[in-house]
């Protein structure tokens, strides 16, 4: 099948190429996010492939129905950037990576957490100074400790597993639909949303964006929380209210702010603006905090998550194209 392939970079070029060596798809890399302005550059191809920032809402999606598009292809897990009703309607089937590789996730959540708390990048910048003072680098043991988690499918449920038996940490968690099962496998309890929020000294966001929790962490839900509290946002911009994160941490009321999205990431992210003048006043007021850590979408990105990503996404086009009903499909 001709895939045309958006927002592609060297690292997604080298990985799927070398999978489609099983597959023998016609693949069209492009540099392009997709958006109603590039959708057309899909022209004569059956299949898209698009990453976290591609925009497929209702407009993008008619464009690309007219085009003959019958599969969008994610690759990635969150979808909140597909229009899943529209591409029902236009018979586009919508499938994604529903598990790639938890840990790449999870584990770069760990890290996070670890260089906002034990202000690692400060540590390494002190020291290229030859400036060897530890004045003003006190972190905080981890170890019993309240984690808590929103969020706990693939990764939230590794990262409760390295909270709980790697640091010894009391970790609380919240998902819609609690399952004791895990809760007792791993050595984590469930409880309300509420609790998550109140008590928990670090609070790590592991759910998908939707229309319900759009903006769940925002003014009131910070002023509840422990004074003092590290929030870590792995997961998607969207679910916190970047405005009140800055009013927070002006009031010193949250201790410090680690996260690897933003919500208006998509004209930013993943490309380099080193010589730009940003104009996001918001974002750059938030990266000056000391307390802050901020990286470009970068917690999927190891090798075992890109190579399968890559069979994932080909095998899904290879179901789709023999017409095989594909189990993850979202539509
Ligand atoms: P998953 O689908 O396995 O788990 C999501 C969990 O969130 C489930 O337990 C679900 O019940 C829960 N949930 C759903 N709605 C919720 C709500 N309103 N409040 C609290 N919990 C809710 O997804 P997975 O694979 O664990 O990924 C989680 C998210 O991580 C993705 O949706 C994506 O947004 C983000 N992600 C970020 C990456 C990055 O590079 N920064 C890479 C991969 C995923």
């Amino acid at each position: 099948m001709r895939v045309a392939i958006f927002s592609s970079k060297n690292y997604d070029h080298h990985s799927i190429e070398k999978e489609n060596e099983h597959y023998g798809h016609d693949l069209v890399f492009l540099n392009e996010r997709l958006t109603k302005e590039t959708a057309e550059k899909a022209k004569g191809a059956e299949a898209v492939c698009i990453f976290v920032n591609d925009e497929a809402d209702a407009e993008v999606l008619e464009i690309l129905a007219g085009l003959g598009i019958k599969l969008v292809a994610l690759r990635c897990a969150g979808y909140n950037n597909v229009d899943l009703d529209v591409a029902k309607k236009l018979n586009i089937k919508v499938v994604r990576v529903p598990a790639y590789s938890p840990y790449s996730v999870a584990e770069y959540a760990v890290g996070m957490l670890l260089t906002l708390n034990r202000q690692i990048s400060r540590g390494l910048k002190r020291v290229r100074e030859n400036n060897f003072s530890l004045e003003g680098l006190i972190g905080h043991d981890v170890h019993k400790k309240t984690v808590g988690i929103i969020g706990v499918g693939h990764i939230g449920s590794v990262f409760a597993h390295i909270m709980t038996h790697g640091f010894g940490a009391n970790v609380i968690a919240y998902k819609p639909h609690p399952d004791p099962e895990l809760a007792k496998k791993v050595g984590f309890r469930f409880t309300s949303l509420d609790e998550v929020i109140e008590t928990s000294d670090i609070i790590s966001l592991h759910c998908p964006l939707t229309h319900e929790n759009h903006h769940m962490i925002n003014e009131e839900t910070l002023a509840r929380a422990k004074k003092g509290f590290y929030l870590i946002n792995t997961s998607r911009g969207g679910l916190v209210d970047t405005k009140a994160v800055i009013k927070s941490l002006k009031a010193k009321h949250l201790g410090g702010y680690a996260a690897d999205v933003y919500e208006e990431e998509g004209p930013l992210f993943f490309e380099n603006h080193a010589d730009d003048i940003i104009d996001d006043d918001i974002l750059e007021r938030l990266i000056a905090f000391p307390n802050v850590i901020f990286t470009g979408h970068q917690a999927f990105l190891t090798k075992e998550a890109l190579s399968n990503i890559a069979h994932s996404i080909l095998q899904d086009i290879s179901d789709a194209e023999a017409g095989k009903e594909i189990p993850d499909a979202l539509v």
